[in-house]
């Protein structure tokens, strides 16, 4: 296997997880290198279901070196759990690494998540894990990175700084709780306490190595495309960058070390949060999908909104991620369908004329309506399919369809959450 992407080609629980759980057999290194415990991974494997935020999901093979990148954001208390959780399953985490330059979510972030979230008039449905305001703090130059933790003196000196700012924010502004900074500092040094057996501290050697050695790695992103903070559905989007680009700046291995670009995408698209999401169904088809397909948020439980694959989404995936194959994910949900909608196309209701390409101005969608094609479904129960010859006709059809509309290949279908239920074209 070549150094490969994987991300996300909607708007996340793609079943990115699942695929990078698979493709991770065959890679030396697996690094998480945006978002943070926003993420919700499901890996099916052995019989058991693993539920991953911050942790790659390569973790689960011995012997490989998963990384949790700079471009990450670390809530310290979701890691701890994550991490006591593998142990009762006798998962070996010798191999986990944490970038010294990932940023730390404190609960404060968490707090002001909530408050904005509760008193905005547009709210973003956020999975108020603190995302949003610890990627502000970053980009404001106000965060306390992994490696503050380790320095007492400038933590301090930080430190009021930052609750100069903070405690006026969070009183005055959303009457919320201050914090002293005795408190804080006695968070600092329980989370240095559960980092520090993981910290990189010789990352460059390495990767150094690494790049000499030729060694495979695996970038697992989070979210998905159409959440990226500047090419998604803003502002209803997350606050890091999901599409390819993200893996360079977020790990710290440059553009020419990428090969391969795998968006993942779901035989429809589902959705958690607010935002444009032209083919949502709000009727019984929407709720069949949640039903066979289980479509309730890995992380908050919320149900997800679910609706038709739509081909335009993922031509602007295609593009803005140069994405050089799709995984298409749970195309055993629709099993059971007489009928199968693809989205080709969006009509302006205003002038009646037809778009292929994706409105990046959320305030537009209100005037547009997706085109349907429709497909006959398979009726036929797909989930032992081995191999891509196995697929019934009109399976084969609507994949086939599928790639011509968004001009990249199918590598991967999956048929199931486990493992076996994978195909490889
Ligand atoms: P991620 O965030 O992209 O990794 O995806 P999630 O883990 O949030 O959500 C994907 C869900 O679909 C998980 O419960 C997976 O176990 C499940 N899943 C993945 N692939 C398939 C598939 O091909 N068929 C079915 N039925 N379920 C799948
Ligand atoms: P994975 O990696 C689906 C959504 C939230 C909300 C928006 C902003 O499992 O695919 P945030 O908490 O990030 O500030 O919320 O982004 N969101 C996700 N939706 N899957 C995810 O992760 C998500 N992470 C964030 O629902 O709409
Ligand atoms: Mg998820």
């Amino acid at each position: 296997m070549e150094n490969t992407v994987v991300i996300g080609a909607q708007w996340g629980d793609e079943g990115k997880a699942k695929i990078t759980d698979i493709l991770a057999e065959k890679a030396d290194i697996i690094i998480r290198y945006q978002g943070g415990c926003n993420a919700g991974h499901t890996v099916v494997a052995d019989g058991k279901t693993f539920k991953f935020h911050l942790i790659p999901s390569g973790i689960l093979y011995k012997g490989k070196t998963c990384i949790i990148g700079a471009g990450t954001v670390i809530y310290p208390e979701v890691l701890e759990e994550e991490i006591e959780n593998l142990k009762k399953e006798n998962i070996d985490l010798s191999g986990l690494k944490i970038s010294p330059l990932a940023t730390i979510t404190m609960p404060y972030h968490i707090d002001l998540d909530g408050a904005s979230e509760s008193g905005a008039k547009h709210k973003i449905g956020t999975t108020k894990k603190g995302i949003g305001p610890t990627y502000t703090d970053k980009i404001a130059r106000r965060a306390i990175k992994v490696q503050d933790l380790f320095n007492e003196e400038s933590l301090s000196g930080r430190i009021d700084e930052i609750l100069s700012l903070k405690n006026k924010e969070l009183k005055e502004i959303y009457g919320l709780k201050t914090y002293t900074k005795e408190e804080t500092l006695e968070l600092c040094d329980k989370y240095r306490k559960i980092i520090e057996p993981f910290v990189f501290n010789d990352w460059q050697e390495f990767y150094h190595g690494a790049l000499t050695a030729k060694k495979t790695i695996l970038f697992e992103g989070a979210q998905g495309i159409m959440l990226d903070i500047d090419w998604g559905t803003y502002p209803y989007v997350t606050s890091s960058n999901p599409v390819a680009g993200g893996s360079c700046t977020g790990s710290g291995f440059g553009p020419s070390t990428v090969k391969e670009i795998i968006g993942v995408s779901k035989a429809y698209i589902t959705r958690v949060g607010e935002g444009p999401f032209a083919t949502e169904l709000t009727d019984e088809t929407g709720e069949k999908i949640r039903d066979i397909g289980a479509e309730f948020g890995t992380t908050t439980g919320r149900p997800r909104r679910c609706g038709w694959f739509d081909a335009v989404v993922a031509k602007y995936g295609v593009l803005v991620s140069g994405l050089t194959s799709m995984a298409v994910t749970k195309l055993d949900v629709f099993d059971t369908f007489e009928e199968i909608k693809i989205c080709t196309a969006y009509k302006d209701k205003r002038t009646g004329k037809t778009c292929e390409y994706y409105p990046t101005d959320v305030n537009l969608h209100k005037y547009i309506e997706p085109v349907y094609e429709t497909h006959k479904g398979w009726k036929t129960d797909i989930s032992k399919a081995k191999s891509y010859d196995e697929l019934p006709e009109n399976a084969k059809k609507y994949l086939k369809r599928l790639e011509e509309l968004m001009g990249v290949k199918i590598s991967i279908i999956s048929v199931g959450p486990k493992r076996e239920q994978t195909i490889f074209v």
